[in-house]
């Protein structure tokens, strides 16, 4: 099969390094890709965003399966402009149409589809802009921290979270009257806070059957300790140990499976990723949100702990036959520490070339933003590379992805020390 994936990050290098061991695999294309991608397959500049170019390459390439990567694209309905197409119409795409993939693209639908099908999950209000007021009644008659989200897609800053009220009835006006987040704030919800630990949880669906994938805890804060803006991650690993069984069967009875049933009764058909952001409050999770791709860096741990073909996999999963399917997992521990660039999320330098990419015995180094020039590597985003290690317990694989973070140099890296710390300590294996 030829196969295109969709996206340019660490995220989708790694399902280039997955997707081209398969045996099913005959061509891989990436588009845009990224400076790591070309080594399993060919990068070709295309805006994914543009379906009648995507189109185009699709069928001057003879592509039989696409992988969608991030969210905007099946936000904006690429999913839908294939099976609508004459021409795309026997062409597998993997992930949810337009309308499944409200789930992330908006917050209003997906709080109320929690809320219609008895998922645990914050309590909320949304408020449009003729209803300011009401808004700001609202939260004086709420306690402390507000939690203030933009309704829509925000490249993952449309959250703000207030200590006080006179921060949080500002930010409110800001995002709602001043329109902060453009569009994506012409909604604005106000949440109850909750507090706990997040652990990311990711299935694939048919919509009828599911698989779970492993778990895996994300780092989002820039600086050490948690502290400092909020990125896209600054690392993760998979396992985490506080997703024991019991937790586990929770998340599966009280989330899950009411997810599945929810789509089925609401009549939205649903193929893909699901990822389930949760918060583990005393013992109990709670979803904080839906996404609907697969979470970066979480992938950098998840994917290389899944032992099938994973071509196989997505194939079953746009067939409908998940059912046949079994996930074989690896027991051993994943973690990932992103490079990024000094001055990230906000303002930073890109163009720098990239020295030491060699990798370490079970190490993996997935590129997120960098460029081929010439013969060289060189940065070209706010999250470089991200270094994966293999181990038998978590210590272990945090070795491996330090010795990498500390030997791949460029000017202006910058990585948090802490990545996995939190867990270790309660981790009676690492003792
Ligand atoms: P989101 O974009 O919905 O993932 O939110 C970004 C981050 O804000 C999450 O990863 C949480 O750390 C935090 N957050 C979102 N909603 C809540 C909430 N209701 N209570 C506490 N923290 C939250
Ligand atoms: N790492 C969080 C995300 O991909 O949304």
């Amino acid at each position: 099969m030829n196969i295109l994936i969709l996206g340019s990050g660490g995220r989708e290098h790694t399902f280039a390094w997955k997707i081209s061991k398969s045996p099913l695999c005959k061509e891989l294309y990436i588009a845009p890709g990224n400076g790591g991608t070309s080594k399993y397959g060919e990068n070709i500049y295309a805006d994914i965003n543009n379906f009648d170019e995507i189109k185009n390459l699709v069928i001057h390439k003879k592509i039989d399966l696409v992988l969608v990567g991030p969210e905007d694209p099946l936000v904006n309905g690429i999913v839908d402009y294939f099976e609508q197409s004459y021409e795309l119409k026997n062409v597998k795409i993997f992930g949810p149409n337009k309308l499944g993939a409200q789930l992330e693209g908006s917050k209003t639908f997906s709080k109320s589809f929690m809320k219609r099908h008895n998922i645990p999950s914050a309590k909320f209000k949304s408020f449009n802009l003729n209803e300011v007021d009401e808004g700001i009644k609202f939260l004086r008659s709420s306690s402390p921290p507000f939690v203030l989200k933009a309704d829509g897609l925000a490249a993952g800053k449309g959250v703000i979270i207030c200590k006080n009220l006179e921060d949080a009835e500002n930010s409110f006006k800001n995002m709602l009257v001043n329109k902060q987040f453009g569009e994506a704030s012409e909604k604005v919800l106000i949440e109850e806070f909750l507090s706990g630990i997040e652990i990311s949880c990711f299935i694939i669906t048919d919509g009828e059957n599911y698989l779970s994938l492993p778990e895996a805890k994300d780092y989002k804060r820039i600086g050490e300790n948690d502290t400092g803006l909020n990125t896209g991650g600054m690392g993760a690993v998979s396992p985490v140990n506080l997703y024991d069984q019991e937790f586990e069967k929770k998340v599966e009875n009280r989330i899950i499976k009411r997810t599945i049933e929810g789509l089925k009764k609401d009549n939205i058909p649903y193929k893909g990723f699901l990822f389930i952001g949760l918060m583990n409050v005393n013992g109990d999770p709670y979803v904080i949100e839906y996404n609907v791709r697969m979470g970066d860096p979480e992938t950098q741990v998840v994917i290389p702990r899944i032992k099938n073909d994973f071509l196989e996999v997505l194939i079953s999963c746009i067939d409908m036959d998940l059912k046949s399917m079994k996930i074989n997992i690896d027991k051993r521990t994943t973690s990932t520490v992103i490079l990024s660039s000094k001055g990230y999320p906000e303002k930073y330098q890109k163009g720098f070339k990239i020295l030491g990419l060699d990798e370490i015995k079970n190490s993996i180094i997935f590129h997120a933003g960098t460029i081929k020039e010439e013969n060289n590597i060189v940065s070209n985003g706010g999250r470089v590379i991200a270094c994966t290690g293999i181990g038998q317990t978590l210590l272990e694989s945090l070795k491996i992805s330090y010795e990498l973070a500390k030997k791949i140099d460029w000017k202006d890296k910058y990585y948090r020390k802490d990545i996995g710390n939190d867990l270790i300590d309660k981790r009676k294996d690492d003792k």
